[in-house]
């Protein structure tokens, strides 16, 4: 099954189809683009819109927490992070999925083994692939027909991709949905403080040089601006421990992260080093906190994520 744009020509009205007896689904886009802002929800919601916006909200009741993998920066470890989190919230005994919102470099999937997949759609909806653990994954890199297409989107077909993630797929119960981004502050993060129900937290990844500061300074800066709470930044790819001379170097510069996490008034969850095994996991598709659940690397992802656990449940239950 693959989306199919059938109508490219027109940029107000474009048709996301699913296989012919499920989903036809049109939206008028023009309208969408004229009402996003940087206001936390947009003035006026075209009707179609707000329809599906409904199936969002009551399909959201079943998910208790809403997480955000973000960077201003690419490639600095969000979706390692974000799958490898998933894994270890659901060694934690809590019901987890993954939304991969990254449609032009979808990656989580092949980081748990979940490359290739095909999704199975039901009248009831489309059924999320199933990682390690039990995580349920959705992710455009199941709907192309092969893994080198290329996505031209514009911004109004992602904004309605990323709903129909939502509304369409069968989550059922969860305890936390991670959200893998993409790189930067554009539609897809946008979408996502607009149109899910709230979300309860953003963690920020960024590695050690001083570019990052004021790159991923911008994206904290904009998830307050959205309305999304900024609860943590790790600091990924900081150094490499040489286990033959004991000597840690700093190949990409001194650390960040902590830096930032002071500036912005915001938890520094720690640092994650180079591993090589950490390469190798994404790209064998286990993640390391079960390929090597004793390195150093997997014990400071579960601690994260106990740490993102207890945060997030302590904030929403004060609320
Ligand atoms: N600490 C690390 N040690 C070694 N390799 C790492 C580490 N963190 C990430 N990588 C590798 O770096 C590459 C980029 O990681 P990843 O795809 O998670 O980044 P990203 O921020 O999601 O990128 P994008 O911005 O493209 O979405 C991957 O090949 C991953 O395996
Ligand atoms: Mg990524």
């Amino acid at each position: 099954m693959h989306y199919e744009l059938t109508d490219q020509q027109s940029y107000t009205q474009v048709h996301l189809k699913y296989p012919r007896n499920y989903l036809n689904y049109r939206t008028t886009h023009l309208i969408l683009v004229n009402t996003v802002s940087s206001e936390s929800k947009p003035r006026f919601i075209p009707p179609q819109v707000r329809e599906r916006l409904k199936i969002i909200e009551e399909k959201m009741k079943l998910v208790k927490h809403r997480l955000v993998i973000m960077s201003g920066k690419g490639g600095v470890g969000k979706s390692f992070i974000a799958s490898n989190l998933a894994v270890a919230l659901a060694s934690l005994n809590l019901k987890v999925g993954l939304m991969d919102v990254d449609f032009h470099g979808p990656s989580a999937p092949k980081m748990l083994g979940l490359k290739g997949r095909k999704l199975i759609v039901t009248t009831e909806g489309i059924e999320p692939a199933v990682g390690p653990l039990g995580v349920k994954v959705m992710s455009l890199d199941f709907l192309l027909p092969s893994s080198d297409t290329p996505v031209v989107w514009r911004g109004p077909l992602k904004t309605t991709a990323i709903m129909q993630f939502v509304s369409d797929v069968n989550w059922g119960e969860l305890d936390f949905l991670v959200i893998d981004m993409p790189p930067g502050t554009g539609d897809e993060a946008l979408t996502v403080a607009q149109y899910l129900p709230k979300v309860d937290g953003a963690l920020f990844v960024t590695i050690p040089s001083e570019i990052s500061i004021e790159v991923v300074g911008r994206s904290i800066a904009f998830a307050k601006q959205v309305g999304i709470r900024p609860i943590g930044v790790i600091e990924n790819m900081s150094g490499f421990y040489c286990p033959k001379c004991k000597t840690l170097y700093k190949l990409l510069g001194k650390g960040t992260g902590k830096e930032i996490a002071e500036k912005y008034n915001i938890e520094f969850l720690g640092e994650i080093p180079l591993d090589p095994r950490i390469a190798e996991a994404n790209d064998s598709g286990t993640p390391i906190t079960l390929a090597y659940p004793e390195s150093e690397v997997s014990k400071r992802i579960i601690n994260i994520s106990k740490r993102v656990h207890e945060m997030i449940k302590s904030t929403t239950e004060q609320v």
